[in-house]
């Protein structure tokens, strides 16, 4: 940690470009921002650069559109919200990155914003491709990495770009990295770690690591379908990943081997519709129809004792389809249950992941918690003791 270099208001950089890495891979509908945290939580950084009269470049994800052009996942509805609430000077960029950006980011003024579209719309990007990085290094004059959530990717506009250009964490970053070594060396055990959301493959390897050192695993939301059709049961039209079986056989066998008890839902709020409402079955009543869509109330108290009987809790990944109100109870009751018991001051939490804040944004609980990361696969990484890429480059 005291080997990275980190952004300080010593850096001069008034007239100087920025380039600014930021996470805006926030939930989008329609083009409306379902929640606009990740935004927030880095704006206080973005008006001081703004401030400090620093011409600033501004890149980001959105969504995983394969190095193609994907109207769904356009930047545009997060450039016109800055646009709109914070009031900057700010223009999109929708070009092809050539000498011709090098010109219009030499021309911007100082405290004036350039936002380019979804960065991982060159293929390049997702391929950490070195050229494709020094043509965006040639961009700016100094590169801040503001986000960590981000940080597991190897991927150009975070990993290499390091490579031609004097180069910085951001505050956010700093905060997250500090707060959660913290917590991991003083971490007590038994350890819980609570993990929802949809996609096995790519949790996967962590889960399987994880194993080894925690005491319970909690699976929970669409990621726990997969877990009950691999066990025999009907989950009917429920959401899973195909190919999955490989990955659960091998959780399970690491569990036992490293005496990880895992937990599964053994109750359910279904409907035959997303935007249905709310039928209660038991495991046993799944029928062809349902769709599985949130835990039960039965399997909330299994997972409240599990947080009761723990004094250090990691989760990420929401319980059930919370957007739809409906099927939001199971998250809200887990975050009420880490958030009291943090509160009493008898638990160390760390709760994160884009989705997870979402689905919690609205509650009392989302600033309870030891650490609130905007992380998720990063968070997760990090928990099992790993050196993120994009961090590890930041080093003097
Ligand atoms: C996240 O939401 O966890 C980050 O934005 C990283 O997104 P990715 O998993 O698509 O790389």
């Amino acid at each position: 940690m005291s080997d990275l270099k980190f952004f300080s208001d010593e850096l001069v950089i008034k007239d100087k470009r920025i380039i600014l890495r930021l996470d805006f891979n926030v939930p989008m509908k329609a083009s409306v921002i379902q929640d606009d945290t990740r935004i927030k939580i880095v704006e206080p950084f973005l008006s001081k650069l703004v401030q400090k009269k620093a011409k600033l470049i501004l890149l980001s994800h959105l969504g995983r559109p394969n190095g193609k052009f994907d109207i769904n996942l356009s930047l545009r509805p997060v450039f016109e919200f800055l646009k709109k609430k914070y009031k900057y000077n700010i223009k999109f960029y929708t070009k092809k990155i050539n000498n011709d950006t090098i010109n219009e980011t030499n021309a911007l003024s100082p405290g004036e914003i350039l936002f380019f579209e979804n960065i991982r719309f060159f293929k390049d990007e997702e391929n950490d491709s070195e050229e494709f990085a020094r043509r965006l290094a040639k961009l700016g004059d100094i590169f801040i990495n503001e986000a960590f959530s981000c940080s597991h990717r190897k991927q150009a506009s975070l990993h290499k770009i390091t490579k031609f250009i004097d180069s910085y964490g951001g505050p956010l970053l700093k905060k997250e990295i500090q707060s959660i070594n913290l917590i991991l060396s003083n971490k007590e055990k038994p350890v819980s770690c609570i993990i929802g959301g949809s996609k096995v493959s790519t949790k996967i390897n962590v889960i399987s690591n994880l194993t080894k050192k925690i005491d319970n695993l909690i699976i929970v939301g669409a990621m726990a379908n997969n877990f009950l059709k691999f066990d025999g049961q009907e989950i009917g039209k429920s959401l899973i990943e195909k190919g999955s079986e490989k990955y659960i056989k091998k959780i399970y066998e690491l569990a036992i081997k490293h005496n990880c008890k895992v937990y599964k839902p053994l109750d359910f709020n279904t409907s035959t519709d997303l935007n249905g409402s709310s039928n209660y079955k038991e495991l046993k009543e799944l029928n062809s129809k349902d769709i599985i869509l949130d835990i039960g109330r039965k399997t909330v108290d299994l997972i409240e004792n599990v947080i009761i009987s723990s004094k250090t809790v990691f989760w990420n990944g929401p319980a059930g389809f919370f957007e739809n109100k409906n099927f939001a109870s199971g998250t809200v009751a887990i975050a009420k249950q880490i958030a009291e018991k943090t509160k009493s001051g008898s638990l160390i939490s760390i709760v994160g992941g884009g989705d997870t804040l979402a689905s919690i944004q609205k509650t009392n609980y989302i600033n309870k918690f030891t650490h609130l990361s905007t992380a998720g696969g990063a968070f997760l990484e990090s928990l099992e003791g790993k050196e993120l890429p994009a961090i590890k480059v930041l080093k003097y």
